[in-house]
């Protein structure tokens, strides 16, 4: 699925020059399945329409930098929205497709498709509207943010609008019953088979609850506490620097008796409307429509019992892999009720195919 698509679960731990991370990167997304599944994410693309549509006053007779235009799916909204001019920046050859799409939408006198890293083109003049769609699991997995905010600062003029404008990451604990069936299989072969094969289960479990960050859905039913907000981004004044470390308190307290064996972490994002009471929040709550993005699941060595209003404590840091800058690392402190505090620092599995050229 999207962008884990170039990692490989059994590669080795490699330290990767930042050439060959973006060029590892920007392959990801030269294929048609990754965009396939970002259009067909009906949840991710409407919100994005309907926040481009909601800031007509603000993008009709403007200049739009689209960062990362893909397909230039967004680009077109934007002229959709009467905008004057939208440079939809593409690094990888998906750009070749934008340019047809654009012209098929007769919209090629608005949108320019421009090939090449936001950091390095050139463009005729400042915009006054950046519109991205930069996230990756965990929100920050991928490390795209960085160039949009490098984008910000160089192209964007003072004031100017960006969509989505604010992100915000949770943290709840939550019971996975289908791991804990997994590791307990192993006792009931004996009964199937005569082999008792019990003493698996030790590997079992290290085999499943290992370091990797999951993605996967979380249903309802296992999230065992309201969610904490644990870290804030504020797109307009957020800088590079911050995003190295992105780190907050969490305090959760249990609906009921139930054994936490994990963590889920999601994001959200927040469109401003002009006008309108609302914002518009695209969520990757476990209790909100599903996205691609899904949730990240972080699990724990252990299950812990809970009762209901034990309160599940700690501090959640997040931070780019020193093997790769667009690897994200997750380290969780945790207390459960009276127990003694917990460590466990979890990274996405590693995208470091064999086949070095
Ligand atoms: C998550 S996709 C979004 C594509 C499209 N905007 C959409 O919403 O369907 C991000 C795209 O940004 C491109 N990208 C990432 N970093 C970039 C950079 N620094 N400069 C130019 N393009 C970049 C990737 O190649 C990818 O196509």
């Amino acid at each position: 699925s999207r962008k884990l698509c170039a990692m490989s679960h059994a590669g080795k731990k490699r330290k990767l020059d930042k050439s060959r991370q973006d060029r590892l990167y920007f392959d990801s997304y030269s294929d048609v399945t990754i965009h396939e599944e970002m259009i067909a994410d009906h949840v991710r693309t409407n919100a994005y329409r309907t926040a481009i549509f909601r800031n007509t006053e603000l993008i009709r007779g403007r200049a739009v930098l689209d960062v990362g235009a893909g397909t230039g799916v967004l680009s077109i909204f934007c002229a959709q929205a009467g905008a004057r001019r939208v440079f939809a920046v593409e690094a990888c050859s998906i750009a070749e497709q934008a340019e047809e799409i654009v012209k098929h939408n007769k919209v090629e006198d608005i949108v320019q498709v421009i090939r090449g890293t936001v950091e390095t083109v050139d463009l005729p003049e400042k915009v006054e509207v950046i519109v991205s769609e930069w996230m990756g699991y965990a929100l920050l997995h991928e490390s795209m943010l960085n160039s949009v905010l490098y984008a910000r600062d160089k192209w964007l003029k003072p004031g100017g609008l960006i969509l989505p404008s604010r992100a915000e990451l949770y943290i709840t604990p939550i019971s996975d019953p289908v791991v804990e069936d997994r590791l307990f299989f192993w006792y009931t072969v004996k009964d199937q088979y005569g082999v008792d094969m019990s003493c698996m289960s030790d590997f079992a479990r290290k085999c499943i609850k290992n370091t990797d960050i999951t993605v996967s859905s979380v249903a309802v039913k296992d999230v065992l506490s309201h969610p904490a907000r644990f870290a804030e981004l504020d797109l307009n004044s957020v800088t590079v620097e911050e995003l190295r470390s992105v780190k907050g308190p969490f305090r959760c307290e249990s609906f009921g008796s139930a054994a936490v064996n994990a963590f889920c972490v999601y994001f959200t994002v927040t469109f401003p409307c002009p006008g309108v009471p609302q914002t518009l929040v695209l969520s990757t709550s476990p209790s909100q429509p599903e996205t691609h993005w899904k949730q990240a699941v972080l699990y724990l060595d252990s299950p812990v019992e809970v009762v209901q209003d034990t309160p599940v404590t700690g501090e959640v840091r997040m931070y780019p892999s020193e093997d790769s800058a667009r690897h994200i690392c997750v380290h969780v402190d945790y207390t459960v009720g009276q127990q003694k505090t917990q460590s466990k620092t979890f990274s996405i599995p590693d995208w470091t195919p064999d086949t070095q050229s």
